[in-house]
């Protein structure tokens, strides 16, 4: 474990150089937010430099699906490397680990998934679900059925257009956002957005009704697509409300 000294070290160059994502810059650089520096991790337990370990019940940022300290993964990983670091997929490039790996997910993946394309993130994801809604209405010649319409404190990244789809004011407000074409329906929270006396499965026909009402008053021929999370995450981890998803 390093010294107390080494801990506050690493931290003010942390102040200095780090300019971290959602975290307020002022406050952090002047010292005003702890800088809390994670040194390992173990299947689903993080240590921090002070030695502390902690259950991430957290996953990362919900990504850590397969925990901490999985050495056969480093070791493939380590492999890899050696052999091939990096090569580009493009103009039908390809790889024996990426043939593999796309074959393995459409196998995992439900039925009517035939091709894998890969990102470096969720936002990046996300960016290409939008250019694939565009690219495909072009395609099909319907210049103005672009429109996607998303949910009230949805989450589906931070970048301008994935930013756009957020449903989050913190993820708007100081750039701008969203960009047109995006729009954001009630989010399907029964205890925050049932009116008095509504069911369960009555309030998920009612944000399906919604949902219909905004199709309708932009015109259907302008609304090229609809995302949501199947189970909200950054905007509230909550389940949908009974019915949900049939209604939708
Ligand atoms: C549903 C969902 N979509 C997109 C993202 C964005 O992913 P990333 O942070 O990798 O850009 C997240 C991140 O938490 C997410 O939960």
């Amino acid at each position: 474990m390093p010294t107390n000294q080494t801990i506050s070290q690493l931290q003010s160059t942390d102040r200095e150089t780090f300019f971290h994502p959602s975290t307020h810059a002022s406050d952090h650089a002047h010292g005003k937010i702890p800088v809390n520096i994670i040194q390992s991790g173990n299947g689903i337990y993080i240590k921090n430099q002070q030695g502390t370990e902690l259950l991430d019940a957290f996953a990362g940022l919900y990504c850590v699906n397969v925990g901490y300290g999985r050495t056969e993964i480093a070791e493939a990983i380590y492999e890899q490397a050696k052999k091939l670091a990096y090569y580009h997929t493009y103009v039908g490039h390809s790889n024996e680990a990426i043939i593999e790996l796309s074959r393995r997910i459409i196998d995992w993946a439900p039925d009517g998934m035939r091709k894998v394309y890969y990102g470096l993130s969720g936002s990046d994801a996300n960016e290409t679900q939008i250019k694939l809604v565009r690219y495909y209405q072009n395609i099909l010649g319907n210049k103005s059925k672009k429109k996607i319409i998303s949910r009230d404190r949805g989450y589906h990244g931070s970048s301008i257009a994935a930013g756009s789809l957020t449903g989050l004011n913190l993820f708007h407000q100081a750039f701008d956002l969203p960009i047109d074409s995006i729009l954001h329906t009630l989010a399907p929270h029964y205890y925050w957005n049932a009116e008095d006396g509504m069911s369960e499965t009555e309030f998920s026909q009612h944000c399906a009704d919604e949902l219909e009402k905004m199709i309708l008053m932009e015109g259907p021929e302008t609304v090229g697509a609809f995302i949501g999370e199947p189970v909200m995450g950054t905007g509230g981890l909550f389940p949908p409300p009974e019915g949900y998803w049939d209604a939708v």
